[in-house]
């Protein structure tokens, strides 16, 4: 699998770097080494000439320059560090950017295909890995090229003989060196990148689910996975170590070839007059300076490798997320004078997970602002896949979604989003106050509306309870607080946004019978149009309209009243329910 031709390119056209930041790094950075060349040079120069016992005044420019280069030299390299940096941070910063956004407005269901590691391990160290192609590959690739150039013509200017030889080291330790290095690297980094996002995945998922694999006595396997992660890695590196170590014994061997070339070409021009001692101390001394820069170009060549496999694997999650039916503009409910009340009407809707079976078929539904639906059935017929379904999180399967006149799908994410929304358990809670984590909904939530809406979802006494009222900080996804409070917090985090049709998933799970059919009689009185799925059947008196799912179907379908007159299963669920403890789920 390797990536096509191009990959690396584009993704650096992603990054948008500042051509002339670029330029500034290059010219900054050929300049510090430059230093450390002349500084060889002249020091050369110095020792040799110092040796031959001249008047001090001769050697006085020689020793203020010797300390010029080397002060130019750290002064240099810091500032080319800081220009360097500066353009690969701001482009990683782009491309991230450019990914969230594709993300938030594309389609979801190429993000439900990843494992949530590997997401992580996309957005994280891979958008890093192409960004650092910058400071770590094609710089230096770009300063060792321009520097070897120069010294190799100022050697030839000196002593032609050992410029050439020179100038052919630096071949052997720049180009076929590197060229070693990139061989071992194509493969053991394609293997390695891979690796890390299953070891990430692999990790995170020990990590989040610790509890539940303890008790179900999973953890030995998923260590198993995460060491088989681990050894992929270190045998992806194993492989490449060879060829590294050869380009990297190149490198010397050349930095050798050119001393013993510059001495056995130098020696006998010194005996013969034609070539000053003092000048053979240089030609031999300053090449030791100049392979710093090809030295660093193995290392290079694998960045570019690992860069570029990370660039493949970015570019696909690009890819992946971009194929979406537009991003709003045709298709934005700017029309809302001509429909003030926008509604969603599914027609023999069928829900499915991607590559999955169909869950439930046959579905009919309309909603609009003041119309309240309920979903009930068993564990497992469904709910959730209809919900995320309606929201337009996932695709149908079959029938129509249509969205205020228009198919769902002809709408960009947001579009959508600001429209139906939809509540589910696994929405992220952040690792910030409790007043931050309601205003992901709308970002302008008072704290009043705050503590209203908390209340509403029966958390009053909650928030009470806590050391900072609304700027207590939640722990790291929400751990802190119960499965219960996260999921009415969750709630109320959907009822603060302005879509005016909200889908809640089972919005009263864990709590106490009276508190739970208060609160989802409350959700179903909300003036906004809202489906609610739930497990309680005594408030749906307030529903309009009520969907018995089961075995794939909407079984049975009508008021509270209907049902309980008509439907045999639901009157059963519903005295078992009164009689306290049964749920339609028996
Ligand atoms: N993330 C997923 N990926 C693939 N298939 C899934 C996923 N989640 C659920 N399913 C499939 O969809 C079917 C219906 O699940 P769903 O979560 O919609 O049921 P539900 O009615 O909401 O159940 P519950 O009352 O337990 O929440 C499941 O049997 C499962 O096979
Ligand atoms: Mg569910």
């Amino acid at each position: 699998m390797t990536p096509p031709r191009g990959t690396l390119r584009r993704a650096v056209g992603l990054l948008d770097v500042d051509r002339r930041r670029v330029a500034l790094a290059l010219l900054l950075g050929t300049l510090a080494l430059g230093c450390a060349v002349a500084l060889a040079g002249t020091a050369a120069w110095l020792i040799a000439r110092a040796s031959q016992m001249p008047p001090v005044l001769e050697l006085s420019v020689a020793t203020v320059a010797v300390r010029a280069f080397g002060v130019g030299r750290g002064v240099l390299r810091y500032v080319e560090r800081l220009v360097s940096h500066d353009v690969a941070l701001r482009g990683m910063t782009r491309l991230r950017t450019t990914l969230y956004d594709r993300l938030a407005v594309g389609r979801t269901e190429s993000l439900l295909r990843l494992r949530r590691g590997d997401l992580l391990a996309r957005v994280g160290a891979d958008v890093d890995a192409v960004g650092d192609v910058v400071v770590r590959g094609l710089l230096p690739i770009g300063v060792a090229a321009l520097l070897g150039l120069l010294t190799s013509v100022v050697m030839c200017l000196f002593w032609p003989p050992a410029g050439l030889a020179l100038a052919a080291c630096l071949v052997l330790a720049g180009v076929v060196a590197p060229a070693l290095a990139s061989r071992g690297a194509r493969i053991s980094e394609q293997r390695a990148v891979q690796g890390h996002a299953d070891m990430t995945a692999a990790a995170l998922g020990l990590l989040d689910d610790a509890g539940p694999l303890a008790v179900a006595g999973r953890v030995p396997t998923e260590m198993t996975a995460l060491r088989t992660a681990d050894g992929q890695i270190a045998e992806a590196t194993d492989r490449g170590a060879p060829s590294a170590a050869i380009a990297a014994g190149l490198g010397q061997l050349a930095v050798g070839l050119a001393v013993l070339a510059a001495l056995v070409t130098g020696i006998p021009a010194v005996t013969a007059g034609r070539l000053a001692a003092v000048d053979l101390a240089v030609i031999v001394l300053t090449p030791l300076a100049a392979f710093e820069a090809t030295a660093l170009l193995p290392a290079a060549m694998v960045q570019v490798h690992r860069s570029r496999a990370a660039a493949a694997r970015v570019l696909a999650l690009l890819d992946d997320s971009a194929a979406t039916g537009g991003t709003g503009g045709a298709g934005s409910m700017q029309d809302d004078a001509r429909r003030p009340l926008p509604d969603l009407v599914a027609t023999d809707l069928a829900c499915a997970w991607p590559d999955g079976p169909t869950v439930v078929a046959g579905l009919d539904l309309a909603l609009r602002p003041g119309r309240s639906v309920a979903i009930v059935g068993p564990s497992g017929t469904g709910k959730t896949t209809t919900l995320l379904t309606l929201a337009g999180l996932l695709p149908e399967r079959s029938g129509t979604l249509v969205l205020d006149g228009a198919e769902i799908s002809h709408y960009g994410r947001e579009a959508v989003a600001a429209t139906v929304l939809v509540g589910t358990e696994d929405a992220h809670v952040f690792g910030t106050t409790v007043l931050e984590n309601l205003r992901v909904a709308r970002g302008d939530v008072t704290r009043e509306e705050a503590t209203a809406v908390l209340d509403r979802v029966a958390l009053g006494a909650w928030l009470a309870g806590l050391p900072q009222g609304l700027d207590t900080v939640l722990g790291p996804d929400a751990r802190t607080v119960s499965g219960g409070e996260r999921r009415r917090l969750l709630v109320a985090r959907v009822l603060l946004s302005s879509a005016p049709l909200l889908l809640l998933d089972e919005p009263a799970e864990h709590l106490d019978p009276a508190t739970a059919d208060a609160l989802v009689t409350d959700l179903l009185r909300d003036p906004r149009g809202v489906v609610v799925v739930t497990h309680r059947l005594s408030p749906l008196g307030a529903a309009d309209d009520v969907l018995w799912l089961q075995d794939g179907r909407v079984q049975a379908r009508g008021t509270h009243a209907d049902l309980r007159a008509s439907v045999p299963d639901y009157r059963v669920a519903l005295e078992l329910e009164s009689e306290g403890g049964g749920t339609a789920r028996a």
